[in-house]
């Protein structure tokens, strides 16, 4: 009796003991999970901001590499396909649309809860072998490649109304300050298939695209977007910021559908960067004309001493050095980006080094290592950057998104 008494005694006394360690265990559980554990999405979504990875689709369907496919169905609300919207892969054959891989990609998003980022209707590159071949031999003049874009954008945008969140109607139209006339103009390089292309289609090509895609869609934010469009330069006729800044002002001011302006973020270390307010205050410039913004292709490549390197022969001061400017990089864009709140979406172009596009096309010299993981998927200081920018920021500074209304076009 008594022994057990004492028993039933000193068992209280444990429970009490361990319960008092469960209340102190279980304040520390309830903390939230580490941010570097959380998803990029839920990190993202505290903002009302989406974030973002452009998809390859091969990659995505290789059963070999599973992580690739869970990445990118867990840590992202949006998403882009790299390739699978352009018009080269759409219509590879004139009249006969190769739909498969573009739909299965939004079948995925919408099973993933993730908003799509429709990419790309109007640009130069990617275009179809028949159509390249037909303006370079002339037989598609300027009023049959106005027809072709807009009968184009009208089968695409139609095909998969009221599943595209934003539309990258327009891409890359303007030149570049190292082109020549080094005066931004709408193309490319003198003589070039670019400035071929817009000549052909002349001034007003924007104005219709817009107007031909909300035809098509009265849901989507359309959007025009491009690269080196971070930060305002000098405001002279080299600007690029500025000469886009003017087209779309007068895009707006002319009733044109127009939603949005998405800079690309495809930066390099090598090159001097913006700070955070120089992105901040185009972006803010950008949405006082009405419009949303995105970061729609962000990358931050650097330079590699030979096309192994980081894999194989890198020196560990270089992969040292390179990522620290890469995650730096990330973080001027982001903190631009939750500064402002039209600010709506960040997406990355391609999340691991395994698959990014900056090997294959920055070659001579070789650039890479642009992406949040490495090609092993470890993460790396551009990822634990970003994941501690989401969870550092809020009020009053940061302050959730605002959602942007599509533009209609006037009442006839
Ligand atoms: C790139 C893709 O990533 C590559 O796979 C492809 O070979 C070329 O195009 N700006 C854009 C994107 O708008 O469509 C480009 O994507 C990268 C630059």
């Amino acid at each position: 009796m008594r022994f057990t008494r004492l028993v039933n005694a000193s068992v209280l006394a444990v429970v009490a003991v361990a319960s008092l360690s469960t209340v102190a265990a279980s304040a520390h559980d309830a903390r939230p999970p580490k941010p570097q554990e959380q998803t990029l999405r839920a990190l993202a979504a505290r903002h009302g901001l989406y974030f973002g990875t452009a998809v390859d689709p091969a990659a995505y369907g290789d059963a070999s590499d599973p992580a690739y496919k869970r990445t990118v169905d867990t840590q992202f609300s949006t998403v882009t396909a790299e390739n699978a919207m352009k018009w080269e892969s759409l219509e590879p054959t004139r009249g006969t649309y190769n739909w498969g891989p573009a739909d299965a990609l939004v079948d995925a998003a919408v099973r993933n809860r993730q908003l799509v980022r429709g990419h790309v209707l109007a640009w130069h590159s990617q275009l179809p072998a028949w159509v390249t071949a037909g303006i370079q031999d002339g037989s598609i003049d300027g009023p049959k490649l106005r027809a072709l874009l807009k009968q184009h954008i009208t089968a695409v945008v139609t095909h998969f109304k009221g599943r595209i969140w934003q539309w990258d109607v327009v891409n890359e139209a303007v030149s570049d300050p190292w082109e020549t006339p080094s005066a931004i103009h709408l193309g490319g390089n003198a003589g070039s298939f670019k400035q071929q292309f817009a000549d052909l289609l002349g001034p007003d090509y924007l104005a219709e695209a817009f107007r031909t895609a909300r035809a098509a869609d009265p849901k989507a934010l359309l959007f025009y977007n491009d690269y080196n469009i971070e930060a305002f330069g000098d405001g002279g006729p080299g600007d690029k910021t500025q000469f886009v800044y003017d087209m779309v002002k007068r895009l707006r001011a002319d009733g044109v559908p127009i939603d949005g302006v998405g800079s690309q973020g495809h930066l390099a270390t090598q090159y001097g960067n913006y700070d955070v307010f120089q992105v901040a205050d185009a972006m803010q410039r950008f949405t006082d004309l009405g419009l949303a913004v995105a970061l729609t292709e962000v990358d931050a490549r650097s330079l590699l001493k030979n096309a192994d390197d980081p894999a194989l022969a890198a020196n560990s001061a270089d992969v040292n050095a390179r990522d620290q400017a890469a995650a730096y990089n990330y973080h001027v864009l982001l903190q631009a980006c939750l500064l402002n709140r039209h600010c709506l979406s960040f997406t990355v172009w391609g999340f691991t080094d395994k698959y990014s596009w900056i090997p294959t096309w920055f070659k001579n010299p070789p650039e890479g290592a642009g992406c949040l993981w490495d090609a092993a998927y470890n993460p790396k200081k551009s990822l634990r950057t970003v994941q501690g920018d989401l969870a550092a920021a809020g009020a009053p500074l940061v302050q959730p998104r605002i959602p942007q209304v599509p533009r209609q076009l006037p009442r006839r």
